[in-house]
């Protein structure tokens, strides 16, 4: 007898506390963020892609992660089975600047918000997302002109410039291209004498490179590259044909990667204009405030910095990526 009442107590309390699991549950649900990544083309993305992780777990906030391997449709098809999962925030760093438009208004049709990061898109309707944070990459293009400006003043002589392209049709592509012409075309010495993707990877930065050199050996006084990976891969190509990186040929890139200031510190690689991949911790804060209801700026800027060689053993210990 004893023993069925206290049964009963038991699974009476076990109901309660069952009817009362839904609140509860409601309270300490976890925000579901889905991001969906370019790939992992160069050492600038790897360490994003680790920010980014690393940002996720410490806020608390579950992460959706899908790779695209560089591929736009594969970015298209996760984001859509983001939406298929009924996430609660949607972001991503899209590969090419045009052809998101449709998804984007699936997206706001199934009232989920979207967050760009690093790279932006080529929207008409900018409603279509939140907010985008990332560096302004005119302005890296434009450091970029500027530094090998003043690096060549008092030289006689024309500037012949062969430059690596980013990912075709990418917003680091187009603007790092636009800013350096910006700049240098103020003087008619400088002048861009070959202009071709390497796909932001050492390997095609290197293949290029080769080719260039093939093309127009001793005629290249500089190297503008639009990632530090790219110069890298590029470096291992004049130094095959016989030239000295950082000497035989000035080399400007941008990202401000380890690998860039170990070649730095080679004398190998002149500058490098810094464009940071550690965006975790501020996505990870647009999501919370975003779902906390705060408006969010339709822009955010990152702030960077420029690195000669000469500052590389300085600054070396101090790089986090
Ligand atoms: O979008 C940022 C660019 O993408 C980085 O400069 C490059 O290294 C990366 O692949």
């Amino acid at each position: 007898m004893k023993f069925q009442r206290r049964t009963l107590l038991a699974s009476a309390a076990a109901l309660a506390f069952a009817a009362a699991l839904p609140m509860s549950a409601m309270a300490q649900k976890k925000i579901v963020l889905g991001f969906s990544q370019i790939g992992a083309e160069s050492e600038w993305r790897t360490a994003n892609t680790e920010s980014i992780k690393s940002a996720s777990k410490e806020a608390g906030i579950e992460l959706k992660f899908a790779d695209a391997q560089q591929k736009q449709e594969n970015q298209i098809k996760a984001i859509r089975s983001f939406i298929a999962q009924k996430v609660d925030v949607i972001a991503f760093s899209p590969v090419v600047e045009t052809g998101f438009e449709q998804v984007l208004r699936e997206a706001k049709a199934a009232k989920i918000p979207v967050i760009l990061t690093d790279r932006a898109v080529n929207v008409k309707d900018d409603s279509l997302y939140v907010t985008f944070m990332g560096s302004d990459f005119i302005e890296e293009g434009k450091r970029a002109g500027n530094w090998l400006v003043e690096k060549m003043k008092g030289t006689p002589g024309d500037v012949n410039i062969v430059e690596l392209q980013g990912t075709v049709g990418s917003a680091p592509a187009i603007d790092r291209k636009k800013g350096f012409e910006e700049v240098i075309k103020a003087d008619p010495r400088f002048k861009i004498i070959r202009s071709q993707t390497g796909d932001f990877t050492r390997a095609k930065g290197k293949e290029v490179m080769e080719a260039f050199l093939k093309a127009e050996g001793k005629k290249i006084n500089v190297l503008y590259a639009h990632n530090d990976d790219m110069a890298i891969g590029a470096i291992q190509a004049i130094e095959e044909a016989g030239m000295k990186p950082g000497k035989d040929i000035i080399i400007v890139s941008i990202d401000a990667v380890k690998g860039a200031f170990e070649a730095m510190m080679a004398g190998k690689l002149n500058v490098t204009v810094e464009c940071s991949p550690l965006l975790g911790p501020q996505l990870m804060q647009a999501v919370k405030d975003l779902k906390a209801g705060k408006a969010l700026p339709k822009r955010i800027v990152t702030q960077e910095s420029i690195f000669p060689m000469e500052v590389a053993a300085a600054e070396f210990p101090k790089r986090k990526y």
